[in-house]
């Protein structure tokens, strides 16, 4: 391992030059205008592979964005880990609160500020290079088997990927899967993740009028669909926040009470967490704290709101249409599906005739928990401790990997989440950043879990 480590320390500086080039492809999925460059990111992917000495390199078409894949399967008789991450990213709006462009990888102050640093190419890239030491020091070879699946519509649901590990089953096949596509619980506070929220998303459109109108001529004659908007929203909480669409908790595993106790015990500090955020105050689901509340509570948000006259000035006018994106966090064991036909018979129900009403269902994705007590766990702590000098602490996150829960399900492997972001990371935010620390760091704990998880064997 001496000589792994050595080689990772030695080439420090490289690392963050060539992860500058990956940062600088906008590779944003939700965006139609960037499919050449998620193609890019896509070949780039690839190369980066092959440059490492993977095997078997190539793009695989799904009927959206390729899947790049490739491994190294040559340790007979060893474990496989199943890599899994993604190659897109995130929109960039709001532009003008960069503090640098978002596809210009900027280094500042031990950060490296650009989109997709920490969510998820940095991280990807971290595994990508812990591989490439080995290969590169180790006469060519590795510890274990390992089997790298990149994906490229993770930020838009990876709504064909539920399909893809379907019918790739034999190809896909690991004895656990590695992820690296969260925050640690802090700075300075390595953690292994077990739990993340589902997601429900929804675009809803009301129509007033045929178009705009005059509000002196026709106000007060029809309804505004911007105040009925406001009102139908305003319906799905309670000043408690809860979510009142019935039978919205039916499926809600409690939270146990170890599992409370646990998170007790975890230097959170919710002033500084308050601070942090700008927020005044903070506010969430009465009787729970605020982990409880993130980790799991279902939610119910507001993404955003369209409507009327926004520019500058007043202007008169009676909007002929609002729209409204909404989306639902959700916990085990609530199923997307479920939850969505709930919404819709609540959404129809509250939602006044006045108005035409269109709801359109976007993406989704299961919530995941893992217990946590497995061989490959403890495995990923002993190399986290290598790479960071320190035990990690185990906590669940409210963001949500649609995939995992399919890894779960479709090929009955345990997925071990260790993320290196920090919670302050700016994911799907302006000046997204990922610490080159906990990157460098990152590398050398992903070349400890290759070969803790080959002593398992
Ligand atoms: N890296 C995140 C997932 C994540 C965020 C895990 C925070 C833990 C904490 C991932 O890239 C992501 O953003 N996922 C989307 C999925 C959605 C589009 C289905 C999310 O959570 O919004
Ligand atoms: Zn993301």
């Amino acid at each position: 391992m001496n000589q792994v480590v050595d080689f990772i320390n030695v080439h420090r500086d490289r690392y963050v030059e060539e992860l500058k080039q990956y940062l600088a492809i906008p590779s944003i999925s939700a965006l139609p205008q960037h499919a050449p460059d998620v193609r890019r990111a896509a070949d780039w992917t690839a190369d980066a592979l092959r440059g490492a000495g993977l095997q078997n390199v190539r793009l695989i078409d799904t009927p959206g964005n390729p899947v790049v894949y490739g491994d190294w399967l040559n340790a007979p008789g060893k474990p496989t880990i199943l890599f899994y991450g993604h190659y897109d990213v995130q929109p960039v709006d709001p532009l003008n609160l960069w503090t640098t462009p978002p596809f210009e990888p900027t280094v500042r102050d031990g950060e490296i500020f650009a989109r997709g640093s920490a969510d998820d190419k940095g991280q990807v890239f971290m595994h990508i290079k812990a591989v490439e030491a080995f290969l590169k020091q180790q006469n060519g070879s590795l510890p274990l088997n390992i089997k790298f699946f990149i994906e490229g519509e993770e930020e838009v649901g990876s709504v064909h990927l539920d399909d893809f590990v379907r019918s790739h089953k034999q190809e896909l096949a690991a004895d656990v899967v590695v992820i690296s596509d969260s925050p640690m619980f802090d700075r300075g506070i390595p953690s292994i993740c077990y739990g993340l929220r589902g997601l429900a998303y929804f675009q809803i459109d009301l129509r007033g009028t045929r178009s705009d109108l005059h509000s002196g001529s026709f106000g007060g004659a029809v309804a505004n669909p911007a105040f009925v908007l406001s009102q139908v929203i305003a319906q799905m909480k309670d000043r408690a926040g809860r979510v009142k669409i019935p039978g919205f908790y039916d499926d809600v595993r409690p939270l146990s009470e170890d599992e409370r106790a646990e998170w007790k015990r975890l230097p959170f500090n919710e002033t500084r967490y308050r601070k942090e955020l700008g927020a005044p105050k903070l506010f969430g689901e009465s009787g729970y704290s605020t982990l409880e509340r993130v980790w799991a509570r279902p939610t119910f948000e507001v993404n955003g709101l369209l409507s009327g006259f926004t520019g500058d000035g007043a202007k008169t006018v009676l909007p002929a249409v609002a729209m409204a994106k909404v989306s639902m966090r959700l916990v085990p064991d609530q199923l997307p599906d479920k939850i969505a036909d709930l919404f819709e018979a609540y959404l129809k129900k509250v939602t006044p005739k006045t108005v035409e009403l269109k709801l359109t269902r976007m993406h989704g994705g299961k919530p995941w928990m893992t217990a946590f007590d497995n061989k490959y766990v403890r495995a990923a702590g002993r190399a986290i401790e290598q790479g960071f000098g320190k035990a990690p602490v185990f906590n669940r996150e409210g963001g949500s990997i649609p995939v995992v829960s399919t890894f779960q399900e479709e090929l009955g492997v345990p997925s071990v989440l260790f993320g290196v972001g920090l919670p302050d990371e700016n994911a799907h935010a302006p000046d997204e950043k990922l610490d080159l620390g906990n990157f460098h760091n990152g590398i050398i704990a992903s070349a400890y879990l290759y070969q803790e998880i080959a002593g398992l064997a």
